[in-house]
């Protein structure tokens, strides 16, 4: 059966506090940033999220960047005290999400709680120009023993009132395919449908729903319809990160561009693997709305 037919209510659970807001600073990018020449680009994605919850306010980290050279540089050159992140998130296992995360916890002095799904760790691959291995340069063990404690997930994870991991995103829109990955299961060579990846769905009171994505490799409409879902909001204010629209055809573009012009949000900030194609034809579509990510960048919501 279809996999709406799951209704997934919002947590039952009564906070007795509240999101208040929320700021996101863009620490791994593709894009150099126009403001500070001390950034290094590359292709990767890390954003550090900060949030005020009543008088505490929590630190996470979704994705790592591609190394952690540049994970160190950027973190360093924003003052961020790799200390205080509370909690990591990998939205995917390929390398540009993965792979600073050994340095920043070689770095740390304190474990810190790692969410990823389980199959973050299966083999990764894409077949051009050649096979390539592009997954995490890690194994869980060396995680582990580098002070990550490890909290694999397939399903929605609460990580604070109105903050919640996707998990595993059911593939509904026929457009939002996924091509050109491969993986090895069972000792066969197959298509690799990366199940393992994931967004941030935040429901921030006041202004609506934000989505968060690494990749978006289950598609970004897919994404948002799935956290509409989970959260119980439907009213969408922002969509950041990642959308995977490198080397679409125009239809698949196009299709993204019409729902989210359907959807309506305020904020859009296309980044990282969305293709400068893709990029042109959102900002087409969706006007001042849509502004590309940078590296270094601070978004308040
Ligand atoms: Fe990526
Ligand atoms: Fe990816």
């Amino acid at each position: 059966g279809s996999p709406w037919r799951v209704i997934l209510k919002p947590s039952a659970i009564i906070y007795q506090y509240m999101l208040q807001n929320l700021s996101l600073t863009i620490v791994v990018e593709n894009s150099a940033s126009l403001e500070n020449d001390q950034l290094q680009a590359q292709h990767g994605l890390s954003i550090l999220l900060d949030m005020s919850l009543e008088s505490e306010s929590m630190k996470l980290l979704w994705d790592t960047g591609a190394t952690p050279e540049v994970m160190l540089h950027n973190a360093d050159a924003l003052n961020i005290d790799l200390e205080e992140i509370g909690l990591i998130c990998l939205s995917h296992g390929h390398y540009d999400h993965t792979g600073g995360l050994m340095g920043i916890l070689q770095e740390r002095t304190a474990p810190v709680p790692l969410i990823a799904h389980p199959e973050i760790f299966s083999p990764k691959l894409k077949l051009r120009p050649y096979l390539k291995y592009i997954g995490a340069p890690f194994t869980r063990d060396q995680l582990e023993a580098a002070g990550a404690v490890m909290l694999p997930c397939r399903s929605p994870a609460t990580l604070a009132p109105g903050v919640m991991t996707t998990g595993e995103v059911p593939r509904m829109e026929v457009f939002e395919t996924v091509e050109g990955f491969w993986t090895v299961k069972n000792e066969q060579y197959t298509p690799d449908p990366i199940s393992d990846d994931q967004s941030l769905a935040v429901h921030l009171p006041g202004k609506g729903l934000i989505v968060i994505s690494g990749c978006a490799h289950s598609g970004i409409i897919n994404t948002i319809r799935y956290a509409q879902r989970i959260t119980g909001e439907e009213s969408l204010y922002a969509v950041i990160g990642g959308f995977h629209l490198m080397g679409a055809d125009n239809k698949r573009i196009d299709s993204t561009a019409r729902a989210l012009l359907d959807l309506g949000p305020a904020v859009v900030r296309p980044g990282h693997c969305t293709g400068q194609k893709a990029l042109s034809r959102l900002q087409e579509v969706l006007g001042e709305s849509c502004q590309p990510l940078a590296v270094g960048e601070t978004i308040e919501l």
